[in-house]
């Protein structure tokens, strides 16, 4: 008979304790301790190896097969797996509720026309599914009746019956949707508390492993950016990869967080449409088709998001400050980072900005952490700031230090070489940066600076 014994779970990393505690030892959250019954196996514990016990071979006898990835037919999200998904695998896709994990997972699902893949979702019904792929597949009728590759969906919240369905079904690759909703007999805690969660991902882990058959989980994550239930599962997993973006705006960036077959440097871009995600291959000639030319406040930063690169406009607004404090806000770009560019540029340009609201935005709602958009914000402020709009095919890619220095960035080449491509005249970068460089070989100018003043002179003396 197995016993039930009670254990508390910080809900925020997972660390377990046998008393409740009021601060987590582990990550130093309060009140974050949560009782939950864990159901535990009398007389010998069961001995499980989680890969599917198999005998030591010498490395040089161990073979694989690099063509048994299964391409998911979307060059972004192939791009952010390192090529597709890895027999086997164990995949978290992690985001906010709403951001569109059901829709890239689903039709990711219809777009594989070559195997058998089992959609489970403990959110939606059959019917719910199935109104979202005729959403995302108008054509998905006419694809034959008979065909052993299909997508088979079912509305299950039990791991033991999920597996029973998997048993009937014998799929090439099992979706879940999403970790929270599913339970497991094993275990007596409710949905989505952490032994829960860690027990139904380890349940899928052996399955994986097993069997050959990747899986690839959703998760729910909360508003600071935490997997909710959740680090426990970041460890257990192969890959975790990210889905964010701003709701109001329709960019999504899929970012891998972790990935044990490819590298974690790859993003992926799409575009929330009416039907479904599109893939985005060109981010900078969608992100400045939309660019009002004439207006000052706005510059464009020649950022690098993982390995692409991407060219963002970004636009700022000073006034004097109605009220005896400024307000200084920023969308997409570190507020405590703005507040320091604002320091150097009173300290080093003299402009009395700590007497003005500064109001920063990064155009399309995107979250840039490339310190080389350092120079476009100071440009896009000072700009504003003299009420002067800068040369529309000017760019800008360079960090700025706290006395005003304009600092190299990494890959400049591609940075430099991009900008070409899209036509910019001018690309302002710090001088250590443009040593490195043959100007020669690109088809536009290279404008070495070396301190923000420099800048400041170049674009409005
Ligand atoms: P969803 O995939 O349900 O989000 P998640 O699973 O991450 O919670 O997507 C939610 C949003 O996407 C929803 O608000 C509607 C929007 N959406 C579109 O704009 N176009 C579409 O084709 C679909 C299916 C959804
Ligand atoms: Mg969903």
């Amino acid at each position: 008979m197995a016993k039930a014994k009670t254990y508390y779970f910080c809900q925020e990393c997972g660390y377990q304790s046998s008393s409740w505690l009021g601060r987590c030892p582990e990550c130093g959250k309060f009140g974050t301790f949560v009782e939950e019954v864990v159901k535990v196996e009398s007389g010998k514990r069961r001995v499980e190896s989680a890969v599917g016990g198999s005998e030591p071979k010498r490395l040089q006898d161990v073979v694989y097969s690099e063509t048994r990835r299964i391409e998911t037919h979307c060059g972004e999200f192939d791009r952010v797996l390192g090529g597709g998904i890895v027999p086997g695998s164990l995949l978290l896709l992690g985001g906010e509720p709403g951001i569109g994990k059901s829709t890239l997972l689903l039709q990711t699902a219809l777009a594989i026309h070559d195997r058998k893949l089992l959609y489970v979702s403990g959110e939606e019904s059959e019917q719910q599914i199935k109104m979202r792929a005729d959403r995302l597949f108008p054509s998905l009728e006419r694809r034959g009746a008979e065909s052993e590759a299909a997508l088979y969906v079912v509305s299950e919240t039990v791991t033991q019956r999920i597996f029973e369905h998997i048993e009937a079904v014998q799929p090439d690759l099992l979706i879940v949707d999403s970790i929270q909703t599913i339970t497991t007999a094993e275990v007596e805690s409710p949905a989505g508390s952490v032994s829960q969660i860690r027990q139904c991902t380890s349940e899928f882990q052996h399955y994986a492993k097993s069997t050959g058959v990747p899986v690839l989980l959703i998760g729910h994550i909360t508003k600071d950016g935490t997997l909710a239930g959740p680090k426990v599962m970041e460890h257990i997993v192969d890959a975790v990869l990210q889905f964010e973006g701003d709701r109001n705006y329709g960019y999504r960036i899929l970012r891998a967080l972790k990935n044990r077959f490819g590298s974690t440097a790859e993003i992926g871009i799409f575009e929330m449409q009416g039907n479904g995600l599109r893939e985005v291959p060109n981010p900078s000639e969608f992100l400045l088709g939309q660019r009002d030319e004439t207006l000052s406040g706005a510059a464009v930063a020649a950022t690098l998001e993982g390995a692409r690169p991407m060219f963002i406009e970004v636009q700022s607004l000073v006034s004097s400050a109605v009220y005896g404090t400024p307000q200084r806000n920023s969308n997409g770009f570190d507020m405590r980072r703005l507040s320091m560019l604002l320091a150097v540029l009173e300290k080093r340009c003299g402009f009395k900005l700590g007497a003005k609201d500064v109001f920063l935005n990064i155009a399309g709602g995107l979250r840039v952490s490339d310190p080389a958009i350092d120079l476009a914000v100071a440009c896009a402020i000072l700009s504003s700031n003299v009420d002067i709009p800068l040369p529309p095919r000017y760019c800008f890619a360079a960090e700025l230090g706290l006395s005003g220095e304009v600092r190299p960035v990494s890959r400049v080449e591609q940075r430099v070489a991009e900008a070409s491509r899209l036509g910019f005249e001018k690309i302002f970068i710090s001088k250590y940066n443009a040593k490195e460089l043959d100007r020669k070989r690109y088809n536009l100018e290279i404008i070495p600076v070396s301190l923000i003043e420099e800048a400041f002179r170049a674009l409005f003396a």
